[in-house]
């Protein structure tokens, strides 16, 4: 998107700088790998992105935007180990390429550079930044429990699911948002409404997430295909096909969802067509236009001008076709 341009440029030279390779070796080494693979890059562009929507320097906005980063990439270093998987952004995961250890203390180190970055801030700023920080760090690690809890149970509703969904990646989206906000000086109202802007896109946004873990293409996605229903989440596709099958179909994708089968490629082929048979792809695909509609909505309520708000729902459709 070429509105996202400019802040990816100034983001990519800021975060170079602060993921340097230091002594010792192993314990930076595979944090400058997960940086420097890549990704979207979605959620510090945001926080710059809102900062200048409210007419405020994006660069105030860095330390905030690289700490989400640094965050995020924290966030999916253990998330790899939680879920057991091989590839990220095209690339081994840092457990895989490393190991078990420099997965976790890697990771550990990426979080606390993540709030040390937030002491750029002057003491008021500071407060409230981290304050928010540390508020969104907490319901990450819920949703993340929440998510594993899952795993396991045979009982979980669509509302439980967006819970877990709003929990583990929407509030983060939100913060990012947020964040520039507060950077900008905006209005109380202002700020808050951002935040729940960036929770709807959120929502919709893992949404997607997981229709493309099941429906996405192996070679633009970057992470293994069918990962999901390997490590049997309870997604909304899963939640909505067993809603919408008749009791033989529902009851095989059920036991199918407490077996772990060493060669999972037949289980992945029969839950995909179920959940394509089933009506819930569709369904997926209609509650993600459902929470980017809801934030849509939220955009009429914010003072910034009909052009920004035109390149936030621009924004928006885009995040929901993406395809990695
Ligand atoms: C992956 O996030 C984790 C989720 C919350 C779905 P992204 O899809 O933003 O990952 P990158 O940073 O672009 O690789
Ligand atoms: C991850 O959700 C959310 C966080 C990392 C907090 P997923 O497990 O669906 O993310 P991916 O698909 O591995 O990127
Ligand atoms: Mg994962
Ligand atoms: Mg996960
Ligand atoms: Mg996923």
């Amino acid at each position: 998107m070429e509105l996202l341009k400019k802040y990816n440029i100034a983001l990519a030279d800021e975060l170079k700088k602060i993921v340097q390779i230091k002594e010792p070796e192993q314990l930076y080494e595979p944090i400058q790998y997960i940086v420097n693979i890549g990704g979207k890059r979605l959620r510090p562009i945001l926080t710059l992105l809102t900062c200048d929507f409210f007419g405020t320097d994006f660069k105030k906005a860095m330390p905030a935007a690289l700490a989400i980063e640094l965050f995020h990439n924290f966030s999916l270093i253990h998330d790899d180990i939680m879920d057991k998987a091989p590839l990220r952004r095209g690339k081994e995961t840092v457990h895989e390429k490393w190991d078990l250890n420099t997965g976790i203390l890697s990771g550990d180190a990426m979080l606390i550079l993540a709030y040390q970055l937030f002491e750029e801030y002057e003491p008021e700023l500071f407060r409230e930044l981290a304050k928010l920080f540390s508020k969104t760090a907490i319901e990450v690690c819920e949703g993340q429990q929440y998510d594993v809890d899952f795993e396991d149970r045979d009982d979980v509703t669509i509302d439980e699911y967006i819970k877990m969904i709003d929990y583990k990646t929407a509030v983060l989206l939100g913060a990012a948002m947020k964040m520039g906000a507060i950077v900008a000086g905006a209005s109380e109202s202002c700020k808050e409404n951002m935040y729940k802007f960036g929770r709807n896109l959120g929502i919709a946004f893992q949404l997607q997430d997981d229709y493309l873990d099941v429906f996405g293409n192996p070679e633009s996605f970057g992470k293994q295909v069918g990962g999901d229903i390997i490590e049997n989440k309870k997604t909304f596709l899963y939640l909505t096909a067993l809603n919408k099958s008749e009791t033989i179909q529902a009851e095989e994708l059920e036991h199918l969802y407490t077996i772990n089968p060493r060669e999972p490629s037949g289980k992945i082929e029969t839950v995909t067509r179920i959940f394509k048979n089933s009506g819930a792809a569709e369904a997926t695909q209609a509650e993600i236009s459902k929470y980017t509609n809801k934030a849509n909505e939220l955009l009429e309520q914010i003072k910034i001008s009909e052009e920004k708000k035109t390149e936030l729902r621009e924004f928006g459709e885009w995040l929901m076709k993406r395809t990695f």
